[in-house]
């Protein structure tokens, strides 16, 4: 019997919905409860709670649904959004909070993010033994610090997370109202929480009573012991091991389960069709406290083992501090200890656990195959050979340390501090120490001593025992600890194939040293010399000596509270248009019941697709086959491009005029992820699966090798061509410029990687065959009328035949626009082959093998300038990786100079040479081009200033434009006068005595601390925009309800809220209240064919684009309907209601459908858009982490059409680009086939790392008439903002290789990503030998 309530319904998000009714769930009882992304990215975290009938309790905790087995969730309920609220029941005070604090954009990641704030606010206020002081009314028990921790392990790619952290914290009682930001409930300074929706704990039932009683009639509970649907329940070890020797077990097709998180690391393994829970085994789940320590069975949770240890000794309380950075909260609550031992030491897992109780002296015991039980010391579990399926982990035992003179810390170094990133290096340290007093002060001696160091590209965690033998006895000093970095040095050799494998050696020598530190006595060594600053945000070291000195200048930057403030002009002018209204349809985002393309119910005999791609830069397909297995028996048929129509064309993408991508590759492979074929199954995790077994045969006869890099490209002339309309002017005479400077750079080098969308919805698209060689395709599209040409020539049918329909899509950032075509057009030619309706929705990792990105750059510059910081010229050499076909490349080189050309160069001469490689071919992402043109301006600028030995703002400032040398260098889009605001941005940021001080303060916090440094940069940003044609169409109904339709894509940009404002303003004079019409209007889906000329959503324009079109529209209507409404108030003496002007209108039948195309004029297509923005960071010196401490951005939106939704872009957009210049790796291998290609290797940020302090202020510079209601772009220029980090960053780095005497101290290059391994690099990956050689030498002198 299996026995489930879902409260609410499936996550908008799953990709192979299992159905509402548990009678669904039956017969899909080993699936995932939603088998979409494996990826623990948080978008379908679910409340499960489960009931004891013994005590009547219900426990509740988050969960992620795609590493959930149906089955695991037996006599559960589940509770998703839709379960705490809905339209039909009304919202819950979550969703409405994220509502109003404008905190929901794409909204795929919101059903998600409610549910873990939902159950941190459930765990928070869950009533608890004894007396706990009540929460204020209409609060919550959360405190501030754990509503950030809540949603730290939710991605989301929009928002920037400061108004989901807002959100969150409205509910926590030690808030100060005043703090959060902008929002629907209150203006400014008038924060009440009795204008919030009213939050009162409990009012959600997550477990139903039905569900109790039925549990409570089963006596004994039933589970589920035999063959159930492939689920087996053994309820004893006995049991188990009967299975285990039953004929029926075969290790290849079962798999034991504990919670299955495991699958979320190791993706592709996850074959199995039968399953063996062994969390019912009660030996597995003790937990035995006692006087020698604590034995947690091997199926207790990473959370439970957390409560447990936090409640005891330090060494306990220091275990439960790692623990709580492994995963995220929703995995740590099913994610066992056990599985993560058994996953380190048969998979060579990265496991933190592994190396915190390896340093505890922890001890495991286990079963094997043979029934025998062993008690080994966890060294010696780990060091067996991967232990068999049979051998079971029963428990393990950590011994209690007691507190005296035993000293024990942990550290881990990764991307995020709050966890949800594996470390490149963990370790943890125990030494028991004896103490007596000398000469000088306590003496400490080691009396022995546990290093335990992981993750670092080795098979398992191991002790570095030579260094161990060398410590015990020993009281440390410089000397005794370089010796001791020495001898570990030769310990932590990182495997072959290792990324950063020095600056993983670097880090086990930064932790090693500032454990050391903590236990050296000071007489060896000057007070403040040795220790580093106390816990650090990434690389966190769990408490060390801090000198008062650096004590009194640091701003501790661990666990600062996110703090921000947002100052935004209004403008009533144009009401409702310039309003902060809430984002269309948000609630239904944050419910979950927005509909993306993959919740469209599966029609009738749909089947499902998946992409097979290459795996070889440049080869002939020379066959596809199957792997023997489960999986390649589903297989359907595999669709290639033998299947498209014969008077169709291999057309995979194409973009106006530049040139098509082939949708398959035929008979050639041209890169590594070409997409060869697509798999078709009944199911989408049968074609998941059978795509993973796919064989190629590859060959590689007659053909050129593969020509993969820049380099390769440029020498053998592989280059796109870039119509000379596409080349801007370059500026004066470079020579003369040259000759005219005092210093020269001749040489100077930087380059900029690529980056991944990461899109949380994944492509995805639905094919329908129709009648008469018609089909309709739902897509995730950016660009729905492109999608359908490109459909059309590949089937050889007319555009006609061919509806694309798109109604929002979770989020596109350039990614779905030409690469969206290539899903929409594989399951077009499927669906129409095979005459079925034919679905795909990518998993994350062939989405990231298949994307292309952002193009990877290489920059040479020659430079001139005068002793002052005048520029006087500039020669730059660029080549670009623009992969294998020409996708948008062909503007990037207008884009690239347009966001260059912020500065006066003097002259200004450059050559960009657009590569053509065996690489997937690059695409347009948020600002392309100009986000790479505007950091190597700022390069530049540094370079500049640091040859000089300037201030770098000085010599910003000296070079930005006038309004003369702005308009040589843009021409029309300069603009006029009062229209350049540039200066006036800068200044207001750089020039403001605030800056001074912080740059002061700066100054002196680097002259105090040696382990952290910080700097603070301010970048100045132009942006040109280009307007288009779009086309709008705006019905009213004869209920006086209004439908609109535009050319633009709701991709979370606020596209739909900022046309619904401008269709009320633009019918308002027809109706005295014209705000009132809102209501009325719903925004409905792009469809190709209702709608026609739609053009593409990108270039940040296309709000205002399809607001212009709107207006037209309701223009053309208020035309007609002015004269009826005269006649109506003249008959009646009031102005007609509107519902009575429809009804008099359609009685007259006037047309109440205007439809306009609206075009730009010519003398105006583009125009300038001017930020700021002031970054101040701190680095680690020691692990190479850079935290955020504040950004300030200064912004001119012009009039905002709508300030919420134009802040929501400048933030997240900033966000988004902070991952681009600090974190986001998306590395290839040798063959360009892309390697970071899933949550678990490609970082973008996370609540954790964004700006500590983020203020924003949206200004609203001169009217002008030409601009669509004075209003400008705002979706990719403040992207451009986020170089002011890395700016940040390299004075920060500067400092310590000052402080180091790193070589060539002020002139570096540092390339993009600036990741923490650059970082560290950059700073000197042996400063902590050169200062203990220093301090050494000064000893002896
Ligand atoms: C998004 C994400 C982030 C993560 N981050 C970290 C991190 O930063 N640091 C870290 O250390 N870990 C991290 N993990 C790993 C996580 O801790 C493990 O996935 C988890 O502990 C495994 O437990 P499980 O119960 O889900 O195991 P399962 O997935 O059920 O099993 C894992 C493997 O162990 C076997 N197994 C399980 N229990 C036993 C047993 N008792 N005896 C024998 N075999 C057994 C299973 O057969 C399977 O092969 C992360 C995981 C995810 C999904
Ligand atoms: S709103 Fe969070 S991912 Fe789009």
């Amino acid at each position: 019997m299996f026995l489930l309530d879902v409260v609410g319904s499936w996550p908008t998000w799953a990709a192979s919905r299992p159905g509402r009714p548990a009678v669904a769930l039956k017969s899909r009882l080993h699936e995932l409860l939603c088998y979409s992304i494996l990826s623990g990215c948080g978008a379908c975290v679910v409340l499960i709670s489960k009931y004891d009938p013994a005590t009547d309790e219900v426990t509740e905790f988050s969960a992620s649904s795609c590493l959930t087995l149906v089955n695991s969730v037996n006599l559960c309920s589940v509770t998703t959004s839709e379960g705490i609220g809905n339209t039909r029941d009304g919202y819950h005070p979550v969703q409405q909070r994220l509502s109003g604090f404008h905190a929901s954009q794409c909204g795929f990641c919101t059903p998600g993010m409610c549910m873990s704030i939902f159950s941190a606010l459930v765990k928070a206020d869950k009533p608890k033994p004894g007396t706990e002081p009540a929460a204020p009314p209409g609060f919550s028990k959360l405190t501030s610090c754990e509503a950030e921790h809540a949603v730290s392990g939710n991605l989301c790619r929009c928002t920037g997370y400061r108004p989901i952290v807002d959100a969150c914290r409205s509910f926590a009682a030690d808030v100060d109202l005043e703090d959060l930001g902008l929002n629907t409930f209150w203006k400014k300074s008038c924060a009440d929480i009795a204008k919030l929706p009213e939050y009162s704990a409990g009012s959600v039932c997550t477990f139903p009573e039905f569900l109790k009683s039925e549990i409570k009639s089963l006596v004994p509970p039933t589970v589920i012991t035999g063959d159930d649907g492939g689920w087996y329940h053994p309820k004893s070890i006995g049991e188990l091991h009967s299975l285990f020797d039953s004929d029926w077990f075969d290790e290849n097709t079962v798999k034991v389960v504990a919670s299955n998180t495991g699958s979320g690391v190791y993706k592709d393994q996850d074959l199995h069709d039968k399953y063996i829970d062994i969390k019912g085994i009660p030996e597995l789940s003790v937990i035995n406290r006692s006087s020698k320590g604590v034995e947690l069975g091997a199926a207790v949770s990473i959370a439970k083992a957390i409560e447990v240890f936090s409640d005891g000794t330090p060494v306990f309380s220091k275990i439960a501090d790692h623990l709580s950075k492994v995963a995220s909260p929703f995995v740590r609550n099913t994610a066992t200890i056990g599985g993560n031992l058994v996953m380190a030491q048969r998979l060579d897992f990265a496991s933190d656990i592994a190396t915190v109780l390896l340093a505890a002296g922890s001890t495991v015991t286990i079963q094997t195959a043979s029934k025998k039980m062993l008690c080994l010391t966890l060294e010696e579990f780990l060091e067996q050979p991967p232990c068999e399926v049979k051998t079971i982990l029963l428990s393990v035992f950590v011994p209690d340390w007691g507190s005296d003179n035993v000293i024990f810390e942990t550290s881990r170094a990764s991307p995020r501090p709050f966890g949800n990133a594996v470390s490149y290096v963990n370790s943890a340290f125990l030494a028991r120490t004896s103490g007596g007093t000398a000469s000088g002060g306590i003496l400490i001696v080691i009396e022995d001593i546990c290093l335990a160091f992981g993750a670092y590209g080795v098979d398992h965690a191991i002790r570095a025992r030579k260094v161990e033998e060398f410590l015990k006895g020993k009281s440390v000093s410089a000397q005794v600890i370089l010796e001791a970095v020495r001898l570990l040095k030769d310990v932590i050799s990182p495997s072959e194939g290792t990324t950063h494998p020095e600056y993983r050696v670097s880090l086990a020598v930064s932790f090693l040293f500032s454990f050391l530190s903590s236990l050296s006595n000071g007489l060896d060594m000057p007070a403040n010399s040795i220790a580093p600053n106390g816990s650090c945000g990434n690389g966190v070291v769990n408490g060390s000596v801090q000198s008062s000195q650096e004590k009194r200048l640091e701003v501790a930057s661990d666990y600062l509270p996110i703090r921000s403030r947002q100052e935004i002009a209004f403008s009533g002018e144009y009401k409702p248009v310039g309003k902060p209204l809430m984002k269309a349809g948000v609630e239904l985002q944050a419910s979950g019941e927005a509909v993306y393309v993959d919740d469209i119910p599966a029609p009738n005999d749909c089947l499902y697709g998946a992409f097979i791609y290459s795996t070889h830069p440049h080869a002939y397909i020379k066959g596809v086959n199957f792997k023997p297995s489960l999986a390649s028996q589903k297989v359907i048929t595999v669709i290639t491009a033998k299947d498209i129509p014969s008077n169709g064309e291999n057309v995979g993408s194409s973009f106006l005029m530049f040139g098509e991508e082939a949708l398959f590759a035929d008979p050639i492979s041209e890169f590594a992820g070409q997409n060869i074929g697509v798999v078709i199954a009944e199911t989408q995790k049968y074609a998941y699966m059978a795509a993973k077994q796919v064989v190629i045969e590859y060959n590689t006869e007659n053909l050129e090798p593969p020509i993969l890099t820049i380099e390769d490209a440029i020498q053998h002339n592989r280059y796109f061509h870039t119509p000379p309309f596409f080349i801007p002017n370059q500026v004066g005479d470079f020579d003369q410029g040259m000759s005219e400077a005092d210093h020269k750079i001749l040489s100077g080098e930087v380059k900029l990687e690529s980056q991944y969308y990461f899109y949380m919805e994944m492509q995805t698209a639905l094919a329908i065959p129709d009648e008469d060689n018609c089909i309709t395709v739902y897509s995730s599209t950016q660009m729905p009328e492109v999608a359908q040409a490109v459909i059309a020539k590949c089937l050889g049918i007319p555009h006609h035949n061919v509806r694309v329909i798109t109604r929002r899509v979770g989020g596109g950032f350039g990614g779905k626009a030409t690469k969206g075509c290539h899903v929409a057009c594989a399951v077009a030619v499927a669906a129409f082959k095979l005459r079925r309706p034919v679905r795909m929705y990518l998993d994350r990792k062939t989405d990231m093998i298949m994307a292309g990105g952002r193009h990877p750059m290489k920059a040479k510059y020659s430079v001139g300038f005068k002793s002052d910081g005048t520029l006087t010229a500039l020669r730059l050499d660029l080549g670009m990786n623009a992969g294998i076909s020409p996708d948008i490349s062909a503007m990037m080189t207008m884009t690239l100079i347009g966001a260059l050309k912020k500065y006066n160069w003097g002259a200004l001469s450059f050559d960009v040479k657009v590569c053509k490689t065996n690489v997937s071919s690059k695409s347009a992402m948020r600002a392309p081009g100009d986000v790479q043109g505007s950091f190597i301006a700022e390069t530049i600028i540094e370079h500049v200033a640091s040859t000089l030995g300037a201030d770098t703002n000085a010599v910003r400032k000296k070079n930005l434009h006038d309004i003369d040398s702005l308009k040589v260098f843009y021409g029309e889009a300069a603009g006029d006068v009062p229209t350049y605001t540039l200066v006036d941005i800068f200044d207001k940021l750089a020039a403001s005595p605030e800056y001074k001080q912080r740059a002061a303060a700066v100054e002196r916090f680097n002259g105090g601390s040696r382990w952290k440094k910080r700097g603070i940069s301010c970048v100045p940003i132009t942006y040109e925009v280009r307007l288009r044609a779009s086309p709008g169409k705006v019905s009213i109904l004869n209920d006086g309800s209004i439908a609109v339709e535009v050319g633009g894509i709701e991709i979370g940009q606020g596209l739909w809220t900022k046309v619904k404002q401008m269709t009320a303003f633009g019918l308002g004079t027809l109706w005295p209240e014209g705000e009132g019409l809102l209501d009325k209007v719903r925004v409905i889906q792009a469809d190709s064919l209702s709608l026609t000329q739609g053009g593409f959503t990108g270039g940040s324009t296309t709000s205002e684009n399809s607001c212009e079109a709107v207006r037209l529209s309701c223009a053309e209507l208020v035309e007609r309907l002015m004269p009826i409404k005269q006649s109506l108030e003249a008959t009646s003496g009031v102005p007609p209601s509107w519902t009575a002007l429809i009804a008099q209108a359609t009685m007259a039948s006037v047309n109440l459908a205007a439809h306009a195309y609206w075009k730009p004029d010519p003398a105006f297509v583009s125009y300038l858009n001017y930020g700021a923005g002031v970054s101040e960071v701190e680095v680690d010196v020691l692990t190479g982490a850079t935290t955020i401490l504040r950004s300030d951005l200064v912004y001119d939106c012009g009039q905002s059409l709508n300030p919420a939704v134009d802040l929501g872009q400048v933030e997240g957009a900033f966000v988004q680009g902070v991952g681009f210049f600090t974190n986001e790796e998306y590395a290839t291998n040798a063959d360009g086939m892309v390697i970071n290609d899933g949550t678990w290797t490609y970082k973008i940020p996370t609540v954790d790392t964004i700006p500590k302090q983020l203020n924003v202020e949206l200004i609203n510079s001169a009217r002008d008439k030409k601009r669509v209601l004075s209003s400008k772009a705002s979706g990719e220029p403040p992207l451009l903002l986020a170089s002011s980090v890395h700016c940040a960053m390299r004075e920060a780095i500067r400092a310590a290789r000052k402080e180091f005497a790193v070589d060539s101290p002020l002139t570096f290059q540092m390339n993009v990503p600036a990741t923490m391994a650059t970082v560290k690099e950059l700073c000197g990956l042996d400063v902590v030998e050169r200062h203990l050689e220093s301090l050494s030498t000064a000893r002896k002198a």
